[in-house]
């Protein structure tokens, strides 16, 4: 058995983060300048069934059966067995390594579920499908977020931008010009648990209020999705200005972020956002292709500890 190397990106939410959960649209980019890998090499001389995980960046260096039952890692070999209906594997070594920062809402633990899913299957000889690839990495999203919309999990197992409903099909979206976005980290770590669990206090407090922001936000995607695909990069940046409003409103923007978004709008981007679980994580903005290094670097002196210039190309 030969080894295997496979990789998944990283995400952004561009609308609807937060709002999903509940029902609405969202929409999602891949960012493939970050990534999660997994390396599977067999392990030709141990006793069969051995498994050993190493993941540097988490202080993990293990046998599988020293793990606890709950473990994410150690749950999705278990998922990937029942799926392949694989009574024991073949010894392996699994190297997970990820450039994705943690806890900054760019999706590092699905890309990871979805990289080591991937490699495993490869390694035994029956590659599992994209669709199989994100169901299972979503169980895993239950442990870490609670109440996972399945958002990243989907665009990152697809690795193309998506337009994502809860519980419907979702739909690949295909761009009709380039678009160009800087991701600008505010080095503040964010739990996407915690901020999810109060979104749903909150939401159980205020029902009404938080159910009119939330379709307001869908209200957004929703048109958003014309301008993503036809690339009207005025209204789509004001569409996330405006999404940016009503993040604000149910708490999820901070300080740091607000400051890197008035950074970039006066650089010249035409809008700007948090993106994923908020309360810290990244800002997302939409810029002119001439004026990213610039912008980047406004977002750097105004205090980004990483900024990414991600582009999307029509097919
Ligand atoms: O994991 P994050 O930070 O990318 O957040 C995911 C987006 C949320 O809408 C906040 C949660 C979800 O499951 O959709």
């Amino acid at each position: 058995m030969p080894a295997i190397s496979t990789s998944a990106p990283g995400k952004a939410i561009l609308f609807g983060e937060h709002a999903v959960v509940y029902g609405q649209p969202s929409i999602a980019i891949p960012v493939m300048q970050v990534q999660a890998k997994a390396l599977v090499t067999p392990l030709i001389k141990s006793p069969a069934g051995l498994i050993h995980i190493e993941a540097p960046a988490i202080d993990l260096d293990a046998d599988f059966d020293s793990l606890p039952d709950d473990h994410p890692i150690r749950r999705l070999i278990v998922l990937v067995a029942k799926e392949l209906d694989i009574k024991r594997f073949p010894s392996f070594n699994l190297k997970i390594s990820s450039t994705i920062p943690l806890a900054a809402g760019l999706g590092s633990g699905a890309s990871i579920s979805v990289a080591v899913a991937r490699s495993i299957s490869a390694f035994t000889g029956s590659p599992l499908p994209d669709d199989r690839i994100s169901a299972l990495a979503y169980e895993i999203e239950k442990i870490y977020h609670g109440n996972p919309s399945g958002i990243d999990n989907t665009v990152i197992a697809y690795a193309q931008p998506l337009y994502f409903i809860r519980g419907l099909p979702f739909e690949l979206l295909n761009i009709s010009s380039p678009l160009t976005f800087i991701i600008a980290d505010s080095g503040i770590k964010s739990s996407t648990a915690s901020v999810v669990a109060m979104v749903r206090q909150a939401w159980l407090n205020e029902t009404e209020r938080y159910e009119k922001l939330f379709n307001q936000i869908g209200t957004i995607s929703f048109y958003g999705r014309k301008d993503f695909e036809q690339g009207n990069l005025q209204s789509l940046g004001a569409l996330m200005n405006e999404n940016q409003e009503l993040l604000k409103e149910i708490s999820i923007s901070c300080p740091k972020i607000d400051q890197l978004v008035s950074t970039a709008l006066s650089s010249g981007a035409y809008g700007a956002k948090v993106s994923g679980a908020g309360q810290g994580g990244n800002m997302i903005a939409l810029v002119p292709p001439d004026k990213k290094e610039e912008i980047a670097k406004a977002l750097q002196d105004a205090g980004a500890v990483r900024t990414i210039i991600t582009h999307l190309s029509p097919p």
